[in-house]
């Protein structure tokens, strides 16, 4: 859905976004994380044509249009990472003005404005005016807005900084409630937990570099070398380990009374195998369980610990 090429942005000597390669397939919810200046703003301003790229090219589906254009602009609903500030705006006339610049019947606009406000859980805030609006319920306005045009990619950049605790559950809430109804959507954010339960994918961004990008569960298998796994028996544990150590693919990292960890760096099938092979040799299984690996040291190491 989402194809960025080479992506190149230069602000004299400077280089923001350096040689950037991305593909979001259709449907997925992707979350593009980076630390503070890596280059996510500046890599979604270009591509929702705000910015000049200095190389490379964008491009959404099979259309060829170009980046910048109004037929690229409408294909994307942009959510940027400042509200802004809407004086004397009420929250129809403010769905009203945005419906009006993509220059949509104002039937129309009426009928979406009330069936995206409830989306967004705004439908009593109709008559109010916008700037009276909670932080949370300005960025669930946006979100609103931005699906006017019934877009084909919705791209946010950082929609939870500044929201509460129960804002953000709220806005992830909403962000699967879409992305059940099969938009493709591009969310940024600089921690990586918070998008880790809900992502399809995850691409990893520092120094205006794409460090690694795609399916979260393999990108943590990459990092950590190996799936550990806590194996618990209740027969004899030394006919255990001498297994393991014959076992390909496996390091055994630490042995208790009735505990092995182990390291795998196999498939899951291999894992599934091994399994297998401990029941055929009768040992008494009592416990297989694999670590879910730590995010945060998982982005702290790719990024180089510099958050
Ligand atoms: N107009 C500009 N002129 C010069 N440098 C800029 C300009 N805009 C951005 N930069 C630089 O480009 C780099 C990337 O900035 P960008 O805003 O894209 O990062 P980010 O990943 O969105 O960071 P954050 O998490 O803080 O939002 C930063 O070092 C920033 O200082
Ligand atoms: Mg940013």
């Amino acid at each position: 859905m989402l194809y960025i090429n080479n992506l190149t942005k230069n602000y004299g000597k400077f280089t923001a976004v350096d040689n950037l390669s991305l593909h979001v397939p259709e449907g997925d919810l992707f979350g593009f994380v980076g630390p503070n200046g890596a280059g996510k703003t500046t890599t979604i301003r270009i591509v929702c044509g705000l910015l000049k790229a200095s190389g490379g090219t964008v491009q959404i589906g099979d259309t060829k249009a170009a980046v910048g254009s109004k037929e690229m602009k409408r294909m994307i609903g942009y959510v940027p990472d400042f509200f802004g500030v809407y004086d004397n705006l009420k929250v129809k006339e403010y769905m009203d003005m945005y419906g009006s610049m993509y220059g949509m019947l104002s039937s129309d606009i009426a009928k979406l404005t009330d069936d995206l406000l409830e989306l967004v859980n705004l439908t009593d805030k109709k008559e109010f005016y916008v700037d009276t609006l909670s932080r949370g319920m300005k960025q669930r306005l946006c979100v609103a807005r931005a699906l006017l045009h019934n877009p084909k990619l919705l791209i946010l950049d950082e929609p939870n900084s500044g929201l509460d605790p129960r804002a953000r559950v709220e806005m992830k809430e909403l962000l699967k409630n879409l992305h059940s109804m099969g938009k493709t959507i591009v969310i940024s954010s600089h921690i990586l937990s918070e998008l880790s339960e809900m992502c399809d994918s995850i691409g990893i961004m520092n120094k205006g570099k794409l460090i690694t990008a795609g399916r979260i569960e393999n990108i943590m298998q990459q990092a950590a070398g190996g799936k550990k796994i806590h194996v618990r028996v209740a027969s004899e544990m030394e006919p255990v380990v001498r297994m393991m150590k014959e076992e390909a693919g496996v390091v055994v990292d630490s042995v208790r009374e009735n505990e092995l960890i182990i390291t795998h760096s196999g498939t899951e099938e291999a894992v599934c195998e091994l399994i297998g092979r401990m029941i055929q040799n009768k040992v008494l299984l009592t416990g297989f369980y694999q670590e879910e690996g730590n995010l945060e040291s998982l982005f702290m190491q790719l990024t180089g610990g510099k958050n």
